[in-house]
């Protein structure tokens, strides 16, 4: 094959910044998804309804063609009487954070059933619960499995809630969404699909491919790389696209985060296709997140070309993902 053309794609997990990297971010978003979730953890973080709506204005003063589906950042002080207005403000997802697990995070959660009720009242209101799954104060490789427990019980006493594991590492995490039924999903990242721990660090650290959650085993890794190609609706693609400046990932203390909105479709159409599974591939990236999401379907297509390109070194001023490699599928724009 040497097109394809797909309905066009959502991206359910993407971090489009404030400030000067927004509008870049934004655009590049929109060359490819036709609608994005974004993430909350701005500087400052959208807590409020008002915050969500400013947000979204300045979103869509600079990318008129992609729509913005705007979450919140579930702090301490989030309060269940706040989420009839910021479901009217828009919401569509609340995002919980763990206190301390990864970028603007100091002021995650750090007790998670005191918010309870936050999510008694998200479970009302028919929101969906995104959850940053890692356990602060553990070894990295073992934040994730160490958090299972606590999402086995927030969907034990919230059993309608609809909650999304975002960016799953770990088989352990894939083999418990599974069991947890038709309200427990988890998005799969492009970096989690490809990348295991010796690509993060092996003597020493590779900033490039440093994220929370740290990519996994070769294990872990050909786990989700099964489940995503196994057509199961409850897996679905989220980008966790996360850009630093090269100064932030480069000092001392590197940030987490990979930024991958550019090449995530031609890489997805390569890992797909090398499994002979591209048949798979419109399910995972443009079906089963809407569905989850009870979203239509994008009315728009996306069409990738089979077409040797070279990954820019950088995106103003960002690292991407595969930096100077070449990659075998192109997007069409
Ligand atoms: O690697 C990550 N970077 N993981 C996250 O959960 C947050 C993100 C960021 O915002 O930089
Ligand atoms: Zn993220």
């Amino acid at each position: 094959m040497t097109e394809l053309t797909i309905i066009r794609p959502d991206d359910f997990h993407n971090h489009l910044r404030q400030g000067e990297l927004m509008p870049h971010l934004v655009q590049e978003t929109e060359k490819v998804f036709g609608r994005t979730l974004v993430m909350p953890n701005t500087l400052p973080p959208v807590v409020t309804g008002e915050d969500l709506q400013r947000y979204r204005s300045e979103l869509e003063s600079v990318g008129a063609d992609l729509q913005f589906l705007m979450t919140f950042k579930i702090i301490q002080e989030t309060k269940p009487e706040m989420i009839t207005g910021l479901k009217s403000a828009g919401a569509i997802a609340g995002k919980l954070y763990p206190q301390g697990v990864t970028t603007n995070a100091e002021d995650g959660v750090e007790d998670v059933e005191n918010l309870f009720p936050v999510f008694e009242a998200m479970q009302q209101e028919n929101v969906v619960l995104c959850i940053h799954g890692e356990l602060s104060g553990v070894e990295d490789l073992q934040r994730e499995e160490a958090f299972l427990p606590t999402l086995k019980k927030i969907h034990s006493n919230f059993s309608k809630l609809r909650i999304v594991l975002e960016h799953v590492s770990t088989e352990a995490a894939v083999q418990l969404v599974q069991e947890l039924g038709e309200k427990v999903a988890a998005t799969v990242t492009v970096h989690h699909l490809l990348l295991s721990t010796e690509d993060v660090r092996n003597g020493k650290l590779n900033p490039d491919h440093f994220c929370a959650p740290i990519c996994k085993s070769e294990a872990d890794r050909a786990a989700l790389v099964q489940i995503a190609l196994s057509g199961h609706p409850k897996f679905f693609f989220g980008s966790d696209s996360a850009p630093h400046s090269r100064k932030d990932k480069e000092g001392e203390h590197p940030k987490p985060g990979i930024y991958s909105t550019p090449v995530a479709l031609p890489l997805l159409t390569g890992l797909f296709e090398s499994h002979d599974k591209l048949d798979q591939l419109e399910d995972f990236t443009s079906r089963f997140g809407a569905e989850f999401y009870q979203l239509p379907q994008n009315q728009g297509q996306l069409s990738l070309v089979k077409e040797e390109w070279m990954v820019p070194k950088e995106y103003f001023g960002v690292v991407p993902l595969k930096k100077g490699e070449r990659l075998k599928w192109k997007v069409m724009v």
